[in-house]
């Protein structure tokens, strides 16, 4: 039976990580539902700036968001004008946005900043989730995100709850970044870190939380690889 597998958890708590292993050691679809929010905060930015082009960190003072652009009709009318595609390459999920590819995009440290605000608004939520339930209601699905066991998929066949302490997720975030050549400290990663829990936690519509029947693995002191083993494991019983 083709399975669909739940994995929630903070910012940085390797669930994308994990997700991806355990759906390849499982030969199912890796679903990284974080992007989809991403990929609606560049176009919401582009809508912003009427500009075909990401603004670069450096112009954020720059960057003014007018009040309407959190608007009903500003955001109903964004949603419309754009497709969301996840295709799978060997190198993961790449993300599309109205067919073009902005996997890299969706990390940059301004899309960053604001898609928590913009993934707190109900008629983003209703329109992604809508989209998360058609790509996994066959199975055959390891989907991540922070509401995955909650809210979308509440009856999914197994639910992890991925958590490590601030500063181990501080710590790797850290490293992700100086690898990419960008400026980073523990310190200010952390801070960033625990504001976007803050926010994603307390907001009004679908929080990240755990969900009552999920299990929750404190992977502070796991490997990956230990991780994915545990998951895996856990899909066998
Ligand atoms: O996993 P990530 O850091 O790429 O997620 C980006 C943001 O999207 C995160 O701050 C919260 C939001 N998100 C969400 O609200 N629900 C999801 N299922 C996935 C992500």
């Amino acid at each position: 039976m083709k399975r669909l597998i739940a994995i929630d958890g903070p910012s940085s708590s390797g669930k994308s990580t994990t997700a991806r292993l355990v759906a390849k050691e499982l030969g199912y679809i890796y679903i990284d539902t974080g992007a989809m929010y991403r990929a609606v905060t560049v176009a919401w930015l582009r809508a912003c700036n009427q500009n075909n082009s990401i603004f670069p960190e450096s112009n954020k003072e720059a960057l003014t968001i007018p009040n309407e652009s959190y608007d009903s009709h500003f955001i109903l009318n964004l949603l419309k004008s754009i497709k969301i595609e996840l295709k799978q390459s060997k190198d993961g999920q790449q993300t599309f946005l109205n067919g073009k590819n902005v996997s890299d995009e969706i990390r940059e440290p301004i899309v960053t900043k604001y898609v928590s605000p913009i993934s707190a608004i109900s008629s983003v939520r209703d329109y992604l989730v809508a989209q998360q339930r058609e790509l996994g209601k066959n199975g055959g699905v390891v989907m991540d995100g922070r509401d995955i066991g909650t809210v979308v998929f509440p009856n999914a066949d197994l639910k992890i709850f991925l958590i490590a302490s601030p500063e181990e997720r501080a710590k790797r975030r850290t490293l992700e970044l100086l690898a990419q050549g960008k400026n980073a400290t523990i310190e200010e990663v952390k801070q960033l870190l625990i504001a976007r829990d803050n926010y994603d936690s307390s907001r009004e519509n679908s929080p990240l939380k755990k969900a009552g029947d999920s299990i929750e693995i404190d992977n502070s002191l796991l490997t990956i690889q230990e991780q994915v083993e545990i998951i895996v494991n856990l899909t066998k019983t």
